[in-house]
């Protein structure tokens, strides 16, 4: 088996839904200083599906421009995480398999922790590939973060997919070996099975994620990880952008080095560009950051990226990856850019009919209107069963 192998991420695509409501339509609505919103979360607008988008058909349009690029012979596992999963039973990334045209070959499996999710689904990728190079896996994160409206959690709500080809000799981004690891039980926000809101102790989900910054952080420096100053940049989970900003402060504190403002503010600034305006994407949003950063002016050729992944419950993850020469020619830029500034402003009324909105569960047929701008969507639901199709 060889040991000396670059694994890590071959190509990132993401996609988002087909709407969008912006923090001022929802200070307009609540009342809140609007400065609270921009400054203080770092939020400015928040991606909403329509009646006709889901998980599933935001998953396929982040995976289908990759398929396109590289083809599908390679690929014999497809990993989707999700916590917001639409079967109880069924791989939601069987329906992906079916929307991208795969091959009947691969292994598809849908992984749970939180938004910790995909970088578990990152990590058992490398390993297959380690196993047999000639693979490719595709990681797929795919999450609508939804909580009760007028909560104080309704701000940080967004719903995004991202799209990792996992591969040897990555063109993007190789993956270090270390990784530092964390897990405690703590509920700082769950979302039970009856209910489709998450529940959340605010305050205590920020403090819990700290701590898993150090823990996770000590573990990495105990298993040989790099020292602090070896890293160019960070990439944080980002439930809304300023927590990057706290997690960082942290782990600088953590590592003894004070921390000063503009420093912090600039090793960060390059990561927050899609998820400032998407919102929280849960298990996607780590990579939503990464694209931003890889996307963004800074030349990060050869450098070390330091990345922390946070699923609530929790279980955590520090680890590095060194970018990979050329990463810029394999960049979706324009992509990325249209997905988001393509998305259309609603009001605070459209926003609310959609956040009530359920589907009917008395088993007979339900067409769905066609809402989405997007390639994929879900049609309707006939026999308790969800019927998707191309756009
Ligand atoms: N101008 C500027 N800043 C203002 C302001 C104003 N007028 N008013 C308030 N602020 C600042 C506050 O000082 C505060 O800053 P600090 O965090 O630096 O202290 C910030 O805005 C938020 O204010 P509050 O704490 O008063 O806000 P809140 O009570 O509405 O709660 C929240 C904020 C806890 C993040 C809430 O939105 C929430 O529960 N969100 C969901 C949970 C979440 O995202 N947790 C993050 C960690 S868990 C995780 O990462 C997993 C996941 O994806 C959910």
């Amino acid at each position: 088996m060889p040991t000396d192998l670059a694994l890590g991420i071959h190509d990132l695509s993401f996609s988002t839904t087909s709407l969008a409501l912006s923090h001022d339509e929802l200070s307009r609505h609540n009342g809140t200083d609007l400065a609270k919103y921009h400054r203080g979360i770092g939020q400015r607008a928040m991606s909403v599906p329509t009646a006709d988008e889901d998980i599933v058909t935001m998953a396929a349009a982040a995976a289908a421009p990759i398929v396109r690029r590289h083809g599908a012979d390679r690929i014999r596992t497809l990993v989707l995480a999700t916590e917001t999963s639409v079967d109880q039973s069924k791989a939601a990334g069987i329906y992906v398999h079916k929307l991208l045209g795969l091959h009947p070959h691969v292994r598809v499996v849908e992984v749970k922790q939180a938004c910790y999710g995909a970088t578990a689904g990152l990590q058992f990728a490398t390993a297959l590939v380690h196993r047999d190079p000639d693979q490719q896996v595709l990681v797929i994160a795919s999450d609508v973060s939804r909580y009760d409206l007028d909560s104080p959690g309704e701000a940080t709500q967004g719903a995004a997919a991202t799209a990792l080809l996992v591969s040897a000799d990555p063109a993007l981004v190789e993956l270090d070996r270390p990784s530092g690891l964390f897990t405690t039980d703590v509920m700082d926000f769950w979302r039970p099975n009856y209910r489709s809101t998450a529940l959340v102790n605010g305050k205590e989900s920020v403090a819990a994620y700290l701590e898993a910054v150090e823990g996770a952080w000590r573990d990495y420096s105990a298993q040989g990880g790099l020292p602090l100053e070896e890293f160019r940049a960070f990439c944080y989970h980002q439930p809304y952008t300023r927590m990057a900003f706290k997690a960082h402060r942290q782990l600088l504190e953590t590592c003894g080095v004070p921390a000063d403002e503009a420093a912090v503010e600039r090793a960060l600034a390059a990561t927050t560009a899609y998820n400032e305006t998407v919102g929280n994407s849960y298990t996607a949003s780590l990579y939503l950051a990464l694209a931003a950063l890889l996307e963004s002016e800074h030349d990060l050729t050869g450098q070390a990226l330091g990345l922390f992944s946070y699923g609530s419950g929790s279980v955590a993850e520090f680890f590095a990856g060194r970018v990979r020469p050329g990463y810029q020619e394999h960049l979706r830029r324009d992509a990325h850019r249209e997905a988001v500034d393509r998305r259309r402003a609603i009001d605070y009324g459209t926003y609310r009919e959609l956040h009530e909105r359920t589907l009917p569960t008395d088993g007979g047929r339900h067409d769905l209107p066609h809402q989405t701008q997007g390639p994929f969507r879900l049609a309707g639901v006939r026999d308790h069963q969800r019927v998707y199709e191309a756009a």
